[in-house]
């Protein structure tokens, strides 16, 4: 997920409602200027390892006291962590397959302007009414709807507490880089 929703919500960011989750899935956070709190839950919870991506813009002596807490810091790029290389890094040294991203809205357009680094979307539709700036995307987005990706319906569920609905969508075709 990005900075900002760690800053403003944090989340522990381990499974729940699952039975049984054999390893934990590592908690990853792009934070360009490493603003993440040492106090954040990402940080003090110990239930899942925690990667910190960031940039040359980071106070080094924050890196110090983030790798003594456990946390696993990488400094890739100097003003903009590149999410491409991000996922290759994360594919090679950590052998991960699957990445499930929690936004906010301006981590999910970094990734979905990008093309071809997004294969699916997930939206849940949840009996909340909330105000302005909670948008599934931020930034800038696209002009129309050609330019953006297109979707093809994979699957609607209902999730078992009856009150929110899951739509799946297939990236098909990717924008072109903006
Ligand atoms: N409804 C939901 O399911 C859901 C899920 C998640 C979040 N949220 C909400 O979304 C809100 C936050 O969303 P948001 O869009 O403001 O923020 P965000 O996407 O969580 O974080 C954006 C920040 O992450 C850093 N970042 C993202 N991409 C980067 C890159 N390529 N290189 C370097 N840094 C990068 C930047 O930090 P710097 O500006 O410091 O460089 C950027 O400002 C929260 O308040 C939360 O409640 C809702």
């Amino acid at each position: 997920m990005g900075a900002n929703t760690v800053i403003n919500d944090d989340p522990t960011l381990t499974p729940r409602y699952v039975k049984a989750v054999r390893n934990p899935p590592i908690r990853v956070v792009i934070d360009g200027k490493m603003r993440t709190p040492l106090t954040a839950k990402v940080v003090t919870n110990k239930e899942a390892p925690t990667i910190i991506v960031t940039t040359e813009q980071a106070d080094r002596s924050k890196i110090t006291q983030l790798m003594n807490m456990g946390v696993e810091v990488w400094v890739m790029g100097k003003e903009r962590v590149n999410l491409k290389d991000v996922l290759e890094r994360l594919f090679t040294e950590k052998g991960v397959k699957r990445v499930l991203v929690e936004g906010g809205g301006h981590l999910n357009w970094e990734l979905i302007k990008e093309g071809g680094l997004v294969d699916e979307i997930r939206l849940t539709v949840s009996p909340y009414v909330f105000g302005a700036g909670t948008s599934f995307i931020e930034g800038e987005g696209y002009p129309t709807t050609m330019e953006g990706p297109r979707l093809r319906l994979k699957s609607i569920n209902v999730c078992e507490c009856g009150q929110e609905v899951i739509i799946n969508y297939i990236v098909e075709r990717c924008c072109s880089s903006i």
